[in-house]
């Protein structure tokens, strides 16, 4: 097992009526911007519950953050918090209108505390990492979508559309203050995003899994859990959309997939996410459909340095016993499409019109890029792991 450090300062109220909760968690004096997405908050009766829980608040909100918030979007938002001084940031909504959040809380940091940065550097900067992020401002979270573990995870994902990217960042100042997590908010999902996040934590609990053998029994059980969950809840719940437990069990799966506990000391792989992303800032495909169509082309081109966990997974996930290892990894990823294809998730090109040129277009943008574990797939591999999903 690796070294690690631990430690997550996210405050998480978990369950039926939280939200409620909103106004023992932000002191009375925070001036609250109130950040949302495209309405859905409007239609399921999340909104209400916000306001009314923060009555007497000095409240604004500011909506339209796009799914794959983008960076443009975030700048506005930056200019409303300092036209009204704004102290507290408040995401209500999914991971998008979350990372939104993270991002314009350490802008805005930035703006009010060290203005003469941004003289010389644009806030993108603070996403490639060529200016270091030194604070944000106080983020809370209501979450609607379970899928990213934003929630409770020190991660951002910011797209820039105009200029086709999609970018990753992290820094300890991002983890909430708080997050409600509060299923019954989840009942409005539609089938695909549901299962769009389903798909997203699946993949998140591998990335950090499925790779080299490590001794790290506790987190590989703990992976494992997540995964039978999600396999045994996934299907179940969007058949029944309304069923709390079931959404109940979702969200903390999805939570749990990337809240940092199950990587501890572990080896991780982060491949389908760094191709996926690509796939949506070429493509605009969503987010967990790419991990759908990446990762079992990753597991195949890499099924000989990932055999021992692959083993595991054939079994312990799997329930697979019969044959020979090879027999066994074969199966096993053959499992995880079917898997994502009964969540109503296409795992092919052919399920996803114009990316025929998906193979030369992601190797070439991520050229210099060498990624996977052992940081062993460069562009050729990647070619070819987008080769074997046509
Ligand atoms: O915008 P509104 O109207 O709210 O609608 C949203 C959006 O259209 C809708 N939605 C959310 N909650 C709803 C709802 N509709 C009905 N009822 C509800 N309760 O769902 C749509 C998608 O929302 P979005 O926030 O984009 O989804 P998700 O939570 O999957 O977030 C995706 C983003 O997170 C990034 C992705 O790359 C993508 O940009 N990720 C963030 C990570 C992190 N911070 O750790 C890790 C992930 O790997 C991922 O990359
Ligand atoms: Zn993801």
């Amino acid at each position: 097992m690796n070294n690690f450090t631990y430690q997550n300062p996210t405050r998480l109220e978990f369950g039926k009526g939280t939200i409620s909760r909103l106004s023992a968690l932000i002191p009375r004096d925070e001036k609250v911007i109130l950040l949302y997405g495209g309405g859905s908050i409007k239609q399921n009766g999340v909104w209400e519950q916000v306001h009314e829980a923060l009555k007497g608040y000095d409240l604004v909100s500011f909506g339209g953050i796009e799914a794959n918030p983008d960076y443009e979007t975030c700048l506005k938002s930056l200019e409303e918090i300092h036209r009204t001084s704004r102290t507290f940031v408040l995401s209500v909504g999914g991971g998008s209108v979350l990372d939104a959040a993270k991002f314009i809380g350490a802008a805005a940091w930035i703006q009010k505390n060290k203005p003469e940065i941004l003289e010389t550097h644009q806030p993108w900067d603070l996403i490639t990492g060529e200016v270091k992020i030194q604070g944000a401002l106080p983020i809370g979270a209501v979450l609607t979508l379970p899928a990213t573990g934003s929630e409770m995870n020190a991660n951002s994902v910011i797209s820039w559309r105009s200029q086709k990217e999609k970018r990753g960042f992290a820094s300890r100042h991002f983890y909430p203050q708080f997050s409600i997590l509060d299923p019954e908010t989840t009942f409005s999902l539609s089938e695909r995003q549901t299962a769009n996040g389903i798909a997203d934590a699946f993949v998140h609990v591998v990335e950090q899994y499925l790779t080299r053998e490590n001794n790290t029994p506790i987190q590989d059980r703990m992976a494992e859990g997540i995964l039978k969950t999600l396999i045994t809840e996934g299907p179940r719940v969007l058949k029944a959309p309304r069923d709390y437990d079931l959404r109940a069990n979702i969200m903390w799966a999805c939570t749990m997939a990337l809240n940092g506990l199950i990587g501890l000391g572990t080896i991780q792989d982060w491949a389908s996410h760094k191709i996926g992303h690509e796939l949506t800032a070429l493509y605009g495909i969503d987010h967990g459909r790419t991990l759908a169509i990446v990762l079992p082309g990753v597991l195949e081109h890499q099924k000989q340095a990932k055999s021992a966990k692959l083993l595991l997974y054939a079994k312990n996930v799997w329930g697979l016993y019969q044959g020979d290892d090879q027999v066994l990894i074969d199966e096993a990823i053959a499992r995880t499409v079917l898997f994502f294809e009964s969540l109503g998730i296409g795992t092919r090109f052919r399920d996803y019109p114009g990316i025929e040129n998906a193979p030369e277009e992601v190797s070439a943008k991520l050229n210099d890029n060498h990624i996977g574990e052992e940081k062993q797939i460069d562009s050729k591999d990647i070619r070819e792991i987008l080769e074997l999903r046509r």
